[in-house]
């Protein structure tokens, strides 16, 4: 059996560190945001080479919040795409903001850079890549064009934590960053969490107040704000494995680097991670026409896959008031029907990748040769 994620070899692998973490905060009664989270905070944002880290309750809290104060509500648009995880739209609708989608780059997964233009309109006030599986988006055309039209840059970084993007890290890049700490997450708590980085001071104050009730002081409320709080016990666990996530990262980048040897040669379409990428594989997403059929034959051999996302966002029913129609974004709806994801954690064995990668050959060798099907 080969689990898609293994969160328990990693936990026995810190259980007594990370017992005697909440412990202390069990001791000490903070728990809500205090010590262990302001401590979390200055080492989150100093690890993605930020200024400032406002820890927050979930990912989907903290992009919701970013857009905030960035002054973003009703009346506004926000750039994105559909092919993400549906809290990006979630979030952007939370602010009253109208989403704008352009499409994937298909060797990448994240923005298309080349649609962006198209896509401005003058409500637009801020572009929101996502860097989707671990590798970031294109971000210096994105700066340029943002740059040149007066918009807000806002990272989804929620799958990335220290990724980077020639040189710079996920999150330090555009003007506010947004992680989860969602537990499969690359740095994950144990229950929920996330963070908004940022190197600028008023937008680290504004958030401050609006994870709190828009309190500059206790019951002196300034804005209308939100209960985002982050828990004492998931900063302090948080600080535990964030001492191992550089360790970690790299044990997932040596785990693809195996896999993609294996698949060398062409059989299988193996992600491509780009030059200006430090990529940290929170997804490992081969792409396949017979994805089900594929599934299905590793579940059969106790190989455990996962799916992100099978529906675009501007394709689900949730999502249909936006009014988009199939065939609009071809290349994030052929991504979204062809992505297949391979067990990926830092745990994971040369020996595994290898058992993997002959299945998933087996089946590559029965498909029909194209054309003769
Ligand atoms: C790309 C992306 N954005 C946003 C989120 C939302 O994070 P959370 O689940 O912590 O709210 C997630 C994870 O779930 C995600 O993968």
């Amino acid at each position: 059996m080969i689990p898609f994620v293994d969160l328990k070899s990693q936990y026995t692998s810190i259980k007594s560190e990370v017992n005697a973490a909440i412990q202390g905060v069990l001791d000490s009664c903070q728990f809500t945001l205090g010590s262990e989270v302001a401590a979390f905070e200055e080492e989150f944002a100093a690890y993605c080479h930020s200024k400032h880290g406002i820890g927050v309750n979930s990912g989907t809290s903290a992009l919701h919040l970013a857009l905030l104060a960035a002054g973003i509500g009703p009346g506004d648009e926000v750039i994105t795409v559909p092919f993400t995880f549906v809290a990006t739209v979630a979030a952007i609708h939370y602010s009253g903001a109208k989403t704008v989608f352009v499409d994937i780059d298909p060797r990448t997964f994240t923005m298309d850079v080349g649609g962006i233009e198209a896509a401005i309109t003058p409500k637009t006030k801020a572009i929101l890549p996502v860097h989707l599986y671990g590798q970031p988006a294109d971000m210096d055309p994105i700066l340029e064009i943002a740059k040149r039209h007066g918009l807000v840059v806002i990272e989804d970084a929620a799958q990335a934590h220290g990724a980077e993007y020639k040189g710079r890290r996920a999150g330090s890049i555009g003007e506010m960053g947004c992680f989860s700490f969602y537990p499969g997450k690359n740095l994950g708590a144990y229950g929920e969490g996330g963070m908004v980085t940022t190197a600028n001071a008023d937008y680290a104050r504004t958030l401050r107040m609006l994870r709190d009730w828009g309190a500059e002081r206790k019951y002196e409320h300034v804005l209308k704000g939100y209960n985002y709080r982050l828990e004492g016990i998931q900063g302090a666990v948080l600080r535990v494995k964030l001492r191992r996530l550089e360790a970690w990262t790299e044990g997932r980048r040596a785990a693809a680097a195996h896999y993609d040897r294996l698949f060398s040669g062409g059989v299988v379409q193996t992600p491509a991670a780009m030059p200006y990428s430090r990529h940290v594989y929170h997804i490992y997403a081969i792409r396949t026409a017979q994805r089900q059929a594929w599934q299905d034959a590793l579940q059969k051999q106790g190989i455990q896959t996962g799916i992100h996302y099978p529906i675009p966002v501007h394709l689900l029913p949730a999502y249909a008031d936006l009014g988009y129609q199939r065939g609009q974004f071809p290349h994030a709806e052929k991504a979204a029907a062809e992505v297949l994801s391979l067990p990926m954690f830092p745990e994971l064995t040369a020996a595994q990748c290898e058992t993997v990668a002959s299945a998933v050959k087996g089946l590559a060798a029965r498909e029909p040769v194209a054309g003769l099907a």
